[in-house]
C-alpha cells in the first residue's frame, strides 16, 4: 500500500472581484485554465492523471459534474472520470482528502483535486408557480393551451430567486452569522479591522515580491485576448485602519460590526493540486513541495456559532497526526470574516469550552492571530467558495519549502456548521 500522498505542486488563476475581470467567464472556463496550466507547469504526462476530483458550491444547472467537464474541456484523455464535490467552503478540501484516500488506497497513483467558483454566473431560477407554468405550457397540445399555462401567474411569481449565502436551518446568511459570533464573543471591531489590515498588508506584500509566482498563473482573458491577468484584484494594498474603522456595518446595520472591510469577498476564481503516491513522485523524479499528513471534518449545530467548526476538526486531525499544534510552524485559517478567525482562535484556546463543547479536558491550544496567513488571506485574496481549500494547501506547502519549517496547518470554515482541518509536512 502506498505510505503518504504527496503534493507536486499547486496552482490558481488570480482571484478576482465578481463581476470583474471574470464575469463573462464560468466555473468551468476558471477550472479548465487552472487545470491546464497545472499540467503543462508539473511537466507530467496528461494520460498518467487517473480522476479529477473538483469543488464547486454554487454548480451550473447545465452541467454539474464540473470535474468530468474538465476533464472533456481540457484535452485531457477523455478515459479520465471525474466527480464534484459539494461541502460549501470546505469543497476543495474534501476533493483534496477523497483523492488522497483513493491514492493510499492504492486504487491510483497520479489525482488532480481543486476546486473552481464563479459568483459572476450563479444561476438565477423561476419561481416555483413560473416553472409550473413552463412545464404546464411544454405539455399543452395547442398555442391557446400553451398561452392558458399562463394566466395564473402574477407579477409577483416574475421575480427571480437567486441562491442565497443563508443557511437553510437557520436562516441567516453567513455574515448575520459571523455578527452573531462576534457579539457573543465579544470580537471588538477594532481588533477585526486589525486583523483585516493584516491581511491586505501581507498579501500586498507578498504579491510585490513575487512570492505568489509559483502558484498564481497568468490569465489571458477570452474571447479577445487582449486583457491580461496577472494578480489578484481584491488586494488593497493602501487600506488604513482609518479607511477600515469608517465603513457602515453591513449585516446589522445599527449595532454591527462587521463590514465589507473585515469580510471575505464574493470572488471568483479556481485552484488545483496534483497529488501523487510518494512512489509514484518518487519514481518520476519530482520533488514535491508537501504531503498530506493527516485531515479532519467535524460539524456543530448551526443554530450555535455556525462558523466554529475548525475547532471541532482540530484537534481531530492533530491527533490523527500525531503532532502538538505548538509543533506546527506554518498555520493558515481561512478568512471568511475577520471576526470568525478571531472566534476560532479564541475558542481554540478556551478551557471552558473544551470542556464544555469539545469533551476535553484541556484546551486544544493558543494561536496567535498575527502568526497566521503571512502572505494573507481571504480577505484580502479574495474566496472562490469551492476553491479556497486548494488555494489554501498550497500556499501552506510553499511556506513549508521557503521556511524550512517541518509541520503546517489549514484550516476552513464553511456553511452547515462544518469545519476542515488538515496537516501538511515538508518532508
Ligand atoms: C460584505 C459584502 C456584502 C460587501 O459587498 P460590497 O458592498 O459589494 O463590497 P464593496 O467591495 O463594494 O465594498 C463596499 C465599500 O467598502 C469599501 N471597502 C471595502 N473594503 C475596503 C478596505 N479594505 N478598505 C477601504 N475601503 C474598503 C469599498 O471601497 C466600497 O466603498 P464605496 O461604497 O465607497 O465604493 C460582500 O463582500 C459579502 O457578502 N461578503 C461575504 C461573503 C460571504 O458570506 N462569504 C461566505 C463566507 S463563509
Amino acid at each position: 500500500m502506498p505510505s503518504r500522498v504527496a503534493i507536486i505542486r499547486g496552482l490558481r488563476t488570480p482571484f478576482a472581484k465578481s463581476g470583474t475581470h471574470y464575469a463573462r467567464l464560468t466555473a468551468l472556463d476558471l477550472g479548465k485554465m487552472a487545470v491546464m496550466e497545472l499540467i503543462e507547469r508539473s511537466g507530467i504526462d496528461p494520460k498518467s492523471v487517473q480522476e479529477v476530483v473538483f469543488g464547486n458550491v454554487i454548480p451550473s444547472v447545465k452541467a454539474p459534474n464540473i470535474a468530468r467537464e474538465i476533464v472533456l474541456g481540457t484535452g485531457l484523455p477523455r478515459s479520465i472520470p471525474g466527480f464534484t464535490i459539494g461541502k460549501a467552503c470546505a469543497s476543495a478540501n474534501q476533493a483534496i482528502a477523497t483523492a488522497s484516500d483513493m491514492i493510499t488506497r492504492g486504487y491510483a497513483d497520479t489525482i488532480i483535486a481543486g476546486g473552481s467558483e464563479s459568483l459572476s454566473d450563479v444561476p438565477i431560477l423561476f419561481s416555483r408557480k413560473m416553472t409550473e407554468a413552463f412545464m404546464g405550457a411544454s405539455k399543452a397540445k395547442s398555442v391557446v393551451g400553451k398561452l392558458g399555462a399562463f394566466k395564473k401567474i402574477r407579477p409577483k411569481d416574475l421575480a427571480p430567486d437567486a441562491p442565497a449565502i443563508a443557511e437553510s436551518t437557520t436562516g441567516l446568511t453567513m455574515g448575520e452569522s459571523a455578527e452573531k459570533m462576534a457579539k457573543e464573543n465579544h470580537i471588538s471591531r477594532e481588533a477585526q479591522d486589525r486583523f483585516a489590515l493584516q491581511s491586505h498588508k501581507r498579501a500586498a506584500a507578498a504579491t510585490a515580491s513575487g512570492r505568489f509566482k509559483d502558484e498564481v498563473m497568468t490569465v489571458v482573458l477570452p474571447p479577445s485576448f487582449e486583457t491580461v491577468v496577472e494578480t489578484d484584484n481584491l488586494i488593497r494594498a493602501d487600506t488604513t485602519l482609518e479607511q477600515l474603522s469608517k465603513l457602515k456595518p453591513v449585516f446589522d446595520r445599527k449595532y454591527g460590526t462587521i463590514t465589507a472591510g473585515n469580510s471575505s469577498p464574493l470572488t471568483d476564481g479556481a485552484a488545483a493540486v496534483l497529488l501523487m503516491s510518494e512512489e509514484k513522485a518518487k519514481a518520476e523524479g519530482l520533488k514535491p513541495i508537501g504531503y498530506l499528513k493527516s485531515y479532519a471534518f467535524a460539524a456543530t449545530d448551526p443554530f450555535d456559532q455556525l462558523l466554529q467548526g475548525p475547532v471541532f476538526a482540530l484537534p481531530v486531525a492533530l491527533e490523527r497526526a500525531g503532532i502538538a499544534l505548538k509543533d506546527i510552524g506554518v498555520i493558515e485559517m481561512h478568512e471568511a470574516f475577520a471576526a470568525q478567525v478571531l472566534s476560532n482562535i479564541q475558542w481554540m484556546g478556551s478551557k471552558k469550552i473544551a470542556e464544555e463543547k469539545l469533551g476535553r479536558s484541556e484546551p486544544i491550544g493558543d494561536i496567535d492571530p498575527t502568526a497566521i496567513n503571512r502572505t494573507g488571506g481571504s480577505i484580502a485574496l479574495g474566496h472562490p467558495f469551492g476553491a479556497t481549500g486548494a488555494r489554501i494547501v498550497t500556499t501552506v506547502c510553499n511556506e513549508l519549502q521557503l521556511t524550512g519549517e517541518q509541520y503546517g496547518l489549514v484550516t476552513v470554515c464553511a456553511a452547515g456548521g462544518m469545519g476542515a482541518a488538515m496537516m501538511l509536512e515538508r518532508e
